[in-house]
């Protein structure tokens, strides 16, 4: 099939170079040059595994391209993919959906025939209706322009499985004349084969699974940390815990990982923009424990500055102190709202003299923080410290030699702020490991 994607970011890169992986034909189109620039030269404009490979193998046999020019969409295909950004308001809880607005006024006046617009963004219920209302004023009489909703539910660092061989495919669709379904499973013929769930709904039904899903596992993460709290407190230890709860199969051990909590460009925004929606429907208060959700979240990165300040004996002033992670998680260089960018800001603010290292995080890092020192490698971020503090869960990270360490480091104190690293081998080290929800 022919299709376009529309904004070529972290999920739309990714989906535009899968679906010519797939055997379809792709153009993809995003506002950014340089993005675009990149793309069209076999460069991936950030880090995730193996999709440089996918980019380059499909540039190569001529089935993917990239442009900045609509006109050239609006020739191309009559299936097009939407995945422009829909980041937190300013000054507000809300999602902006400025962009996905201005998708829709710039492609659907040049569009002639039947087409269908598949979102992937992810949206407050009510935005693919209100999309379509729009399309319909902007169409004209030479187009039909459908709007559907398809959900992405991809994980940065796994971006390229997980659009190859999605766990489930949602498709929301309007009621009435639609030719949405038919045309998906022939984008999904692959994985529909493969026996992979295909749901169709109505299009609220479908904006409101994304949102779901990702409050549902923003919760279960704080969940976890709010009971490493009593944990801390109470000398019990939350990694031995979550393991037992997580036996329970109708629990399950996976987003039980007690730590320095979450961030990114997902599940921050979206527990927000969930909110915000809910207060605008008049069902504020069935959301509210979302609140506390992020407070739970937000809380985690005071308390281990907190834990940083006492490790150093009080005060972060003047001391060298050593932030290992950058990115929002591990696999990914993706600083938005980044928990390990946040603590290393804010001991930086508090008069400490931080170094950063991220396998892949450095150069966002530094663009958005570029006060903070950023070292060349683990040791070099290692030497002289007199703190050091793993804020994401690296497998490098994870890897250190706790003796080797000892020997680059002032001090050889350490907050595991991913309940990661072998406890029995680094105190054998010698070294003072503090972790968060535990008492070791
Ligand atoms: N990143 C993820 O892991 C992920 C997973 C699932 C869903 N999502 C959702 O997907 C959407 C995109 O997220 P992202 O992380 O890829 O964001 P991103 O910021 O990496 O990419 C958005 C892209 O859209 C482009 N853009 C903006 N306006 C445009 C326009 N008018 N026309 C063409 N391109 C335009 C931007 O230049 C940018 O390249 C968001 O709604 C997000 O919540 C993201």
């Amino acid at each position: 099939m022919r299709m376009t994607v529309i904004g070529t970011g972290y999920l739309g890169a990714t989906h535009a170079a899968c679906m010519a992986q797939l055997g379809h034909e792709v153009l993809g189109v995003d506002v950014d040059q340089s993005k675009i620039d990149l793309l069209k030269s076999g460069e991936v404009p950030f880090y995730e595994p193996g999709l440089p490979e996918v980019l380059s193998r499909n540039l190569e046999s001529g089935r993917l391209n990239f442009t900045t020019d609509y006109a050239a969409v609006a020739e191309f295909a009559n299936v097009h993919f939407l995945g422009v950004g829909t980041p937190q308001k300013r000054g507000s809880y809300a999602a902006d959906v400025t962009y996905v607005r201005a998708v829709i006024e710039s492609l659907v006046p040049l569009l002639e025939g039947d087409h269908l617009i598949l979102g992937k963004s992810t949206v407050p219920v009510g935005t693919a209706a209100e999309l379509q209302e729009l399309a319909d004023e902007l169409a004209g009489d030479k187009a039909n322009v459908e709007i559907a909703w398809n959900p992405e539910f991809l994980r940065e660092g796994y971006a390229v499985k997980d659009t190859l061989t999605p766990d489930r495919i949602v498709l929301g669709i309007r009621k009435g004349e639609s030719s949405a379904e038919e045309i998906a499973r022939e984008v999904y013929a692959t994985a529909i084969e493969a026996e992979t769930p295909f749901l169709v709904m109505d299009l609220a039904t479908s904006e409101l699974v994304k949102v779901s899903a990702n409050a549902f596992l923003a919760t279960k993460i704080s969940f976890i940390n709010a009971v490493s709290e009593i944990c801390e407190i109470a000398g019990a230890d939350v990694t031995q815990l979550a393991d037992a709860i997580g036996l329970d199969e109708r629990i399950g051990r996976k987003f039980l990982g007690a730590g320095l909590g979450f961030g990114g460009g997902c599940l921050p925004k979206d527990i927000r923009a969930f909110m915000a929606r809910a207060g605008e429907l008049g069902a504020d208060q069935a959301l509210t424990f979302l609140r506390e959700v992020d407070a739970i979240n937000m809380r985690r990165r005071d308390h281990m500055v907190q834990l940083a300040k006492h490790a150093c004996g009080g005060s972060a002033l003047g001391k060298n102190i050593t932030v290992l992670g950058a990115s929002f998680k591990p696999n990914s260089d993706d600083v938005r709202d980044s928990p390990a960018l946040s603590v290393a800001g804010s001991l930086s603010l508090a008069g400490g003299e931080v170094t950063v290292y991220d396998p892949q995080g450095m150069d966002n890092a530094r663009k958005v923080f570029p006060t903070l020192t950023y070292a060349e490698s683990t040791d070099d971020a290692l030497k002289g410290a007199d703190i050091v503090i793993l804020a994401t869960e690296w497998q490098e990270f994870r890897e250190i030699d706790p003796v080797r360490a000892a020997e680059l480091v002032a001090d050889k104190v350490i907050i595991d702020g991913r309940n990661v690293l072998p406890v029995q081998a680094w105190q054998d080290a010698g070294w003072n490991l503090t972790a968060l929800g535990r008492s070791l």
